[in-house]
């Protein structure tokens, strides 16, 4: 694509929000079949009164796959709403594996648990209810986990990110969402508690040799995004 470019074949072209929607929805109609219990999941957390914020199916469908390709069989996820990104998680997972997920809201925690009901997941994934940093330092160290990912509360993400490398495993991957933020984080001129969150994040990386780190944009149907892609040392 680059070559391209400099070579004057194809011009580049600006990008608008609506152009990255069409290319979601055509790549996920070739890749990611329509699946009623994920669709449920949704439903439900919509007729719960739940916002709108959980990973996109292409997302949620790249972490299937990263949980798969690096075998996981331990992961943790800060942030569950009504069990989207848990699902796709939870079905990565063989017969003996476990997830745990951190969920402040009684009322996200309940509708997360229907959900996995219905999609037969309940044994494999357990919620812990409660403030997710606090559930975190209650984990113990000596059953790590393969995959952590972290998709609560933003202004919380170094703590998070601080106890994600207690409990993960040598080369267990930790993945932070929305570290992109439809380019504010980048952009000096703007701030907000969820921005600096990130910044924070970013700066508590800068040269920190536990992990090997990078943002990967997660752009798609409804924003311009990011993950953050830690590797533990
Ligand atoms: C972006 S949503 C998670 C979406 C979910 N991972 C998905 O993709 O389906 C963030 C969730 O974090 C929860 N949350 C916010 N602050 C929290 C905290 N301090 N501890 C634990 N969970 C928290 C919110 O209640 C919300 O359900």
């Amino acid at each position: 694509m680059a070559q391209q470019i400099s070579s004057g074949k194809q011009k580049p072209k600006a990008t608008t929000i609506e152009d990255w929607a069409r290319s979601d929805v055509y790549h996920n109609s070739f890749l990611i079949p329509q699946d009623s219990v994920l669709d449920a999941a949704l439903k439900n957390s919509a007729a719960n009164g739940l916002p709108e914020i959980a990973v996109s199916v292409s997302q949620g469908k790249f972490l299937q796959l990263h949980a798969r390709a690096i075998q996981a069989k331990r992961i943790l996820e800060v942030g569950t709403l009504g069990g989207y990104s848990t699902i796709w998680l939870g079905r990565a997972l063989p017969e003996d594996g476990e997830l745990i997920t951190l969920e402040i809201s009684s009322k996200h925690a309940k509708v997360a648990e229907e959900n996995l009901s219905n999609a037969g997941l309940s044994s494999k994934c357990k919620i812990i209810v409660g403030p997710g940093h606090e559930s975190m330092v209650e984990l113990p160290s000596e059953k790590k986990f393969d995959f952590i990912f972290i998709d609560a509360d933003k202004p919380s993400n170094v703590k998070y990110f601080t106890e994600a490398k207690r409990l993960i495993r040598k080369g267990g991957v930790i993945i932070v969402d929305n570290v992109v933020r439809f380019g504010r984080v980048a952009d000096p001129e703007q701030s907000d508690p969820n921005i600096e969150g990130v910044r924070s994040l970013l700066n508590a990386l800068k040269g920190d040799k536990d992990v090997d780190a990078t943002t990967i944009a997660t752009v798609g149907e409804k924003a311009y995004d990011g993950f953050i892609y830690a590797i533990r040392n």
